[in-house]
């Protein structure tokens, strides 16, 4: 029956036969499926594995610390923290299109991703070894989704900014391919990583870039962050973590309307929280959040960050409103 110490061992020990001495590369997202993958590889063949993360600067308050301090001394795996923010901010300057932030966002990342490969690969050669292997958190029902075919060009592309260059030289390493999110949190924790990373509920690849409805600025995704670690302390505080799929908060940064604060006319931006239930994504409903607990959000949203004098609930499932707003 299944239990995930047996699952970590056989795991280990495919990983040792597939990699033998060679290096190994890996993409930390700051999501699960990457958190384990990368782990069980580390597990297995230790310091020839090098981890690479990319702070896009569209993540939410705390996750970068979250991978640099708790994942890695969890883990004790190497990292390399790309800090890219100037260049994410730089190419989506006057963009407000959803489709085409996503675009910019993922040929930045596969940019940023290839300028530490290379200098991995020149690192590697220059003390006569080979980086060939590349590992990927892609779990059972990618591997289904995507027809199945096992190798070298099946990388995970659809949705994701994990999307990785397609004419990488790298033979995949895919530890999770047989297992379904639940039992990769379960590796997770039996290898004993930070639960804020194996709990975490889904996040876009394109993160913060995609719940700001207009350009995105440094100055909105500084309101916004803000905005949001409030949303999520609330939520984990009131024990409604386990009832929620996920909760995109989201600036409204084009639209502004009138309030009124201390002795003030305000016109400032409204904050949508958008809190659903859902079993795959595919199909969601507006979660009833307790009124309590919303009246609390909105409140101290309001009382603590600049600029939104409005928090406003979504009530619409899935179809027809998709989970994120753009
Ligand atoms: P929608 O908004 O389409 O979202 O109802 C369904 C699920 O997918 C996530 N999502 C994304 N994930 N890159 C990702 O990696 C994306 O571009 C993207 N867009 C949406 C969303 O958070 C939800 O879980």
């Amino acid at each position: 029956d299944w239990n995930s110490g047996n699952v970590i061992a056989e795991q280990v020990e495919r990983i040792r036969q597939q990699v033998g001495t060679g290096r190994v590369i890996s993409a930390l997202s700051g999501g699960v499926d990457s958190a384990v993958s990368t782990a069980l590889v580390h597990e297995a063949v230790g310091d020839q594995l090098i981890a690479v993360f990319v702070d896009h600067g569209l993540l939410r308050q705390g996750e970068r610390e979250q991978v640099e301090n708790d994942y890695v001394a969890s883990t004790g795996v190497k990292l390399i923290t790309v800090d890219a923010r100037e260049t994410f901010l730089g190419a989506l300057a006057g963009v407000s299109d959803p489709e085409q932030k996503r675009k910019i966002i993922g040929r930045e990342f596969i940019r940023a991703f290839e300028q530490v490969q290379a200098d991995l690969v020149a690192e590697a050669e220059a003390e006569g070894e080979q980086v060939r292997f590349l590992v990927q958190g892609t779990l059972y029902p990618d591997v289904v989704e995507s027809g199945g075919g096992a190798g070298t060009a099946n990388i995970k592309s659809h949705h994701n900014v994990g999307g990785l260059p397609e004419d990488l030289q790298f033979e995949l390493v895919e530890p999770l391919r047989t297992l379904f999110k639940d039992e990769v949190r379960a590796i997770g924790r039996e290898l004993g990583l930070p639960e804020a990373i194996v709990g975490r509920q889904p996040f876009p690849g394109p993160g913060l870039g995609i719940r700001i409805v207009g350009e995105v600025t440094a100055d909105r995704l500084e309101i916004l962050r803000e905005a949001d670690a409030i949303a999520r302390a609330e939520l984990t505080k009131a024990g409604l973590d386990n009832e929620i799929w996920q909760c995109p908060v989201v600036l409204l940064a084009d639209v502004r309307s009138v309030g009124v604060q201390g002795d003030g006319r305000t016109y400032g931006h409204p904050i949508v929280l958008r809190p659903v239930s859902s079993e795959d994504a595919m199909t969601a409903d507006w979660t009833r959040l307790p009124y309590d607990v919303l009246s609390k959000i909105s409140n101290r949203i309001t009382n603590e960050v600049r600029d939104v004098n409005r928090v406003v609930l979504d009530v619409t499932s899935k179809p027809p409103g998709t989970i994120e707003w753009e």
